[in-house]
């Protein structure tokens, strides 16, 4: 499936930001937690959940959907293994570990490959098992974890690894003694997650910033949770806006998540202005060259890289993005090359020289957000993008093409 922009155009017009992916998939793997029935509503119809939504379904929970509401129930847990050919298309599978090993004291789980963006390992999720006393070994590709003896324990996270904070809360919950994770992750989604086992009856200790203590309880209880809205999908939109000299608002947002990308945005020369769960952002004519710096959360976020990369090519003069997060979140560069971006990468660092214009061009989506700063970039560009592998594109954005033309781009989807 390939998708075409023809640029350029002005994005006018206002947005619904649908829920957060990476909130909806951890909070789906806590419902394998419980035996009773779990309401999410706001989840968003993508690729990842849909997978998510396969997996349980493998595990022995009920799934059924109804618009934007999941019902799930893991009344009993029929298998506790998640397969190879699931981990393989989409590492989140690999959060069922945690809740796995605490509900029925066993999980074996496919270890995730490496992806475009990166080696990805997961020991940081591994070390932290064995650390509450679980048992970890690797037999053919998967990670058996048993909860057998452990009590709780001391984790000190070297990275305030996401995933591996979500899988960790979720091993720990259950046990019959107290866990303390340090330095963990605070993003969002982690703490709407945190919200959720709470809802269930964890007792968790937390102030969303600094460490976390986990005192097991016996039993956890079934939920109703609305997800957070997708910051992400959000920042994209956030950023098409500029990039195209548009006026776009972005609606049912958290101002609070997008703080480094607001304050990003404006450096480029943007107007943006927060009311409510609404923020409007005009772009500039040409935007201004700035720094970036990736990092954790409430630093910029990874998952905006290469969109600002694309919006920053046509800047007046050259910017430096510094991507601390991942080694490889680079791959987006040479298809923007494609198009007339002029961009060096120098180890963690990418230099870009802004030029006046860009031109379609055919180019390859690796990755989600890639392909997200793909499509920006076409909306920019004179002449027609071909994107292809835009498979990529449907994992993390819902209906991106239909709210892109909603805003008077030219987008049309077309099979290869
Ligand atoms: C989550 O991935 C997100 N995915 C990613 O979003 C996001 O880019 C990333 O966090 C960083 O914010 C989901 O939430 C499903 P990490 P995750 O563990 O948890 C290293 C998207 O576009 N590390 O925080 O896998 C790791 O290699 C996706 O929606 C270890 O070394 O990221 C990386 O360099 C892409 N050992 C850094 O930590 C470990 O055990 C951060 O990784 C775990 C991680």
């Amino acid at each position: 499936m390939k998708l075409i922009v023809e640029g350029p155009c002005r994005l006018k017009g206002n947005v619904k930001i649908s829920g957060a992916k990476n909130a909806a998939l951890p909070i789906m793997a806590a419902c394998l937690l419980t035996e009773e029935e779990c309401t999410i509503k706001g989840v968003p119809d993508l690729l990842d959940v849909r997978t998510m939504m396969d997996l349980l379904g493998v595990l022995g929970a009920q799934v059924e959907r109804n618009g934007d509401t999941l019902r799930i129930r893991a009344k009993e847990i029929k298998s506790n293994k998640a397969p190879y050919e699931l981990v393989r298309v989409m590492r989140a599978s690999f959060l069922v570990l945690g809740p796995l090993f605490s509900r029925v004291g066993k999980a074996v789980v496919s270890l995730p490959g490496g992806c475009a963006i990166g080696e990805r390992p997961v020991n940081l999720h591994i070390d932290g098992i064995k650390r509450i006393g679980g048992k970890v070994r690797m037999e053919h590709g998967y990670v058996i974890a048993e909860r057998e003896g452990a009590s709780g324990g001391n984790i000190y996270l070297d990275i305030p690894t996401v995933t591996g904070t979500e899988n960790l809360l979720m091993a720990s919950v259950l046990l019959p003694g107290e866990t303390i994770i340090e330095n963990p992750a605070r993003e969002p989604e982690v703490v709407d997650l945190f919200k959720v086992l709470v809802k269930m009856g964890a007792d968790i200790e937390w102030d969303g910033i600094g460490r976390i203590k986990v005192r097991g309880v016996e039993k956890l209880c079934g939920f109703e949770h609305r997800i957070i809205p997708d910051r992400i999908e959000a920042g994209t939109f956030m950023v098409a806006a500029a990039i195209t000299g548009g006026d776009v608002v972005v609606e049912g947002v958290v101002p609070d998540h997008l703080d480094a990308v607001i304050e990003k945005l404006r450096e480029c020369g943007c107007q943006v202005d927060v009311d409510g769960d609404r923020v409007e952002v005009r772009g500039p004519n040409r935007p201004r060259s700035i720094s970036i710096v990736t990092a954790p959360y409430p630093g910029f976020p990874t998952d905006m890289q290469a969109q600002f990369m694309a919006l920053l090519s046509v800047a007046d003069g050259t910017s430096t993005i510094r991507e601390t997060i991942f080694e490889r979140r680079f791959m987006h560069a040479m298809e923007l090359a494609r198009m007339g971006a002029q961009i060096t990468i120098m180890g963690d660092t990418a230099f870009v020289r802004g030029v006046e214009k860009l031109h379609g061009a055919e180019v390859t989506a690796t990755d989600l957000r890639a392909s997200a700063s793909l499509v920006v970039a076409g909306l920019r560009a004179h002449g027609k993008t071909v994107i292809g592998e835009i498979h990529h594109l449907d994992r993390g954005y819902e209906k991106l093409d239909e709210k892109l033309r909603r805003l008077g781009a030219w987008v049309e989807r077309r099979e290869d």
